[in-house]
């Protein structure tokens, strides 16, 4: 039987650094482990959530239940051909660990998604994307482990229903499994680049990279983001802490009229990306502080913990936030930070 620890305080397995505390805490390395505590009394009579890296999450109390965290590791090369490398990574493996892995060996894919934090389970439960590229669209299946049962069972791309921040498992399946093992088909040769993200031309541009390599992608990426975002280590926090919202074509026109500089993207015929980190920085957030916590200064979209701020209180924050966007542009902010 895997060992629970109680009473224990989240802070260190969280990217905001919030010291809530759990009632239990267990620390899952096999899926054997998994299997066990399922079939445990514990795990019947707790609620329960299940820890990655933290890196997507807000407690804004202490969690009442058992906290599962997802430590298997593994990759293993599942097939291979000339061109391709199919590879199966176990969900407790570090997400940027994993591309960093990918980038040395030249596999081709997720050069865009470096430096994500988190592990390599949550990237299929939000469909990770930046800089022009989604998990999605490497994914060959997801393995997962039903909650009720114990039993494994085996997603197929579509069946993951991928969305922008989305996937089966954020809805219709939302707390019924637990991700396993992600398996990805990565290019070996005749890497198919994407470079179209403005910021990433420009700096590819900046580091005078000629000839666009699977390590230049990785180490522009790299370079933006460190520019950009709080480093969690240094200053809590969980990266965009909003989606992007949708709006419909008439009302992007009309919100143009009054605010000339609003940038969009389109979606499809109907329907516009506008970016978050806009709004929130024309209704004078960004760089704000609220005693503990506040508005990153360089990147109006990441919410940060200066230090002993409380969950509770970026909680505060953002639907203060929320408030100011609704008024001065009648959009609503949904944020992708799951909050408990
Ligand atoms: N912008 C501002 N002010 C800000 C921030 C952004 O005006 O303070 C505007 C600018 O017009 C900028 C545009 O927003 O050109 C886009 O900004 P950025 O390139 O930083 O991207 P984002 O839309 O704010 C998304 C993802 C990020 C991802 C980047 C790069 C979401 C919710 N966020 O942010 O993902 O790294 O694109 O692709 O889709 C995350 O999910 O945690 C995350 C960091």
């Amino acid at each position: 039987m895997v060992k629970l620890e109680e009473n224990v305080s989240l802070k260190a397995y969280n990217t905001f650094g919030i010291n809530a505390k759990a009632k239990y805490l267990c620390h899952v390395t096999t899926v054997d482990q998994l299997v066990d505590l399922l079939h445990s009394p514990i795990f019947k009579k707790e609620r329960h959530y299940i820890l990655g890296g933290g890196s997507n999450v807000l407690f804004t109390k202490d969690f009442d239940g058992l906290i599962i965290k997802d430590e298997i590791k593994g990759i293993e090369t599942v097939s291979e051909t000339d061109t391709h490398i199919v590879v199966r990574v176990s969900a407790g493996e570090n997400w940027h660990q994993f591309v960093l892995h990918a980038v040395a060996n030249d596999w081709g894919g997720i050069e865009n998604l470096s430096l994500i934090p988190g592990t390599v389970g949550a990237a299929p439960m939000q469909n990770i994307g930046a800089y022009g590229v989604e998990i999605k669209n490497l994914i060959e299946r997801v393995e997962a482990i039903e909650l009720s049962t114990g039993r494994l069972k085996t997603f197929s791309n579509e069946e993951c229903a991928f969305g922008y921040r989305e996937s089966v498992f954020k809805r219709e399946l939302a707390k019924k499994y637990f991700i396993s093992s992600v398996t990805l088909r990565l290019s070996k040769k005749d890497h198919q680049f994407n470079t179209t993200y403005g910021a990433l031309q420009e700096t590819l541009k900046e580091m005078n990279v000629t000839h666009t390599t699977i390590q230049s992608i990785s180490d522009a990426v790299i370079h933006i983001r460190k520019s950009k975002l709080p480093d969690p280590v240094v200053i809590g926090n969980a990266g965009s802490f909003f989606k992007n919202p949708t709006i419909d074509v008439k009302q992007f026109e009309s919100l143009q009229n009054l605010h000339s500089t609003i940038p969009g993207y389109s979606i499809d015929n109907q329907n516009i990306k506008v970016p978050a980190g806009w709004l929130i920085e024309q209704c004078g957030w960004k760089g704000k502080r609220i005693n503990n916590v506040g508005v990153h200064p360089q990147q109006a979209l990441v919410l940060v913990n200066y230090g002993n701020g409380s969950g509770a209180e970026i909680l505060n924050l953002s639907e203060k936030i929320q408030v100011s966007v609704m008024e001065e542009f009648q959009i609503k902010l949904t944020p992708e930070v799951n909050i408990l």
